[in-house]
């Protein structure tokens, strides 16, 4: 899957350098025999997110003629992800209408995107959280309008819980000792049980994580909303020296490769008793094939020193581009998909959840996911990564971040002395003062 994904990525950089070698710089509108008009999407394709969004895509191609939406199938990394973005706008490329980018970009990615309030955003706007139609509202423009939110989650197991006689974990000690047992408990008769799988690889997914464990444990979120480094202090130290003892423990010393999706194969098999990830992956395990099905639940992430768990906001908007050929026509598609019938459509097949207020109160939908309603704090009060503050550099404050973690969990080094490092590197990128 990743091959051919990668391959496609290829194939379009190629087709992009052939365009620009030919002097064809200047998109033309892409209109094809019939004078059909193609709109196309660059979407995800983590969990079901792919086949949902082509169900949508023909779903407005069926109700408006004249309109072939497709849907362009990109990297699951977020960082890949970024990179084909990035080769598009560059080459100011048409190729592309509508984007699906990441709760972390608008503040980086801004001048690419077309105010969408000039194409009927405002009537739709105030149906979405404020919050995160604020963190896509960049001087004043909206470039991109919410599609999914996502928070981190604790998955665990609940025949194994209930056969250990154990509790969901409330703190991270609780999990690190439940884990443990029902490990110790599993491996008799199958060698490849964990106790905890989560995203180790250094990503952008290991800075979500990250957060969580030292927003958690009163550590604070790297950089504060008002620009100062916070970073280097105890409680965040601590956090991360202790998440570095999981690993080869509790977790698969191979955590330290696995994103979203890796980690959610060894849970799909049935090898884990807990894991970390984002509400999609409860459609995925509830489905009618999965070895879980009706064998597990989710609740808040554990607390460390603050009380209380803390989940890392995620979310994804759709934005439309400044240089599509039709940017009426993308913003009308892009509002389509992130309407309230759009969402609903991907929150009962999916699980992704909704940014319209509405839904989190829709039968349907609460049927379909009912930790939507009983986790719905967790959903309103995640925790920002510090992207706002830090734009237009943040994706080079998460990668430091987000190495400097890495390096402590492969045990190259100790969280005390790669975050002081981590604290220096951050004021030279940002200009930042420490706390
Ligand atoms: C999920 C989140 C996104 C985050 C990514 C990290 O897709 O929605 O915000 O950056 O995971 O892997």
């Amino acid at each position: 899957m990743l091959k051919r994904k990668w391959l496609l990525g290829v194939a379009l950089l190629l087709v992009l350098s052939l365009v620009l070698a030919a002097g064809c710089g200047e998109a033309e509108e892409v209109v094809d025999d019939d004078d059909e008009i193609v709109i196309t999407v660059a979407a995800g394709a983590v969990g079901m997110e792919l086949e949902l969004t082509r169900d949508l895509a023909e779903m407005y191609s069926a109700e408006n003629e004249g309109v072939r939406v497709e849907v362009l199938d990109t990297p699951d990394m977020v960082e890949d992800r970024l990179g084909l973005y990035l080769q598009f706008f560059e080459a100011g490329s048409s190729e592309v209408d509508v984007y699906q980018i990441d709760v972390i970009w608008p503040g980086d990615l801004a001048e690419h995107f077309v105010d969408l309030y000039e194409h009927g955003a405002d009537e739709v706007a105030g149906d979405h959280f404020p919050a995160i139609v604020e963190n896509n509202t960049v001087d004043g423009r909206l470039v991109g309008i919410p599609w999914f939110t996502d928070a981190g989650l604790l998955y665990y197991r609940t025949d194994l819980l209930e056969k250990y006689d154990l509790d969901p974990p409330a703190t991270w000690d609780d999990l690190e000792e439940a884990a443990q047992i029902i490990q110790d408990g599993e491996r008799a008769e199958n060698p490849d049980f964990w106790g905890f799988v989560w995203q180790g690889r250094a990503y952008e997914g290991l800075t979500c994580d990250a957060l969580e464990w030292i927003a958690s444990n009163d550590g604070g979120t790297i950089i504060s909303p008002e620009g100062v480094i916070t970073i280097n202090n105890p409680n965040a130290i601590e956090i991360v020296d202790q998440a570095a003892g999981w690993v080869g423990t509790i977790s698969p010393d191979g955590v330290t490769t696995m994103a979203e999706e890796e980690s959610r194969a060894v849970w799909h098999a049935g090898n884990a008793a807990f894991m970390r990830n984002w509400p999609y992956a409860y459609a995925t395990s509830q489905a009618d094939d999965s070895p879980v099905k009706d064998l597990f639940d989710v609740s808040p992430l554990p607390a460390g020193r603050s009380g209380a768990g803390a989940a890392t906001l995620g979310g994804w908007q759709l934005a439309v581009s400044q240089y599509s050929e039709n940017p009426e026509i993308a913003a009308d598609v892009a509002l389509y998909m992130a309407s309230y019938e759009g969402q609903k459509y991907r929150a009962v097949e999916g699980t992704f959840n909704p940014t319209i207020m509405d839904l989190y109160e829709d039968a349907e939908v609460l049927e379909a996911a009912p930790f939507f309603g009983s986790l719905y704090d967790v959903f309103i009060n995640a925790v920002a990564r510090p992207s706002t503050v830090t734009a237009p550099q943040y994706s080079a404050v998460s990668e430091l971040f987000y190495n400097a973690v890495y390096d402590v969990l492969i045990g190259d080094t100790n969280a005390a002395d790669a975050f002081e490092e981590l604290e220096i590197d951050l004021m030279d990128l940002t200009g930042f003062d420490a706390e």
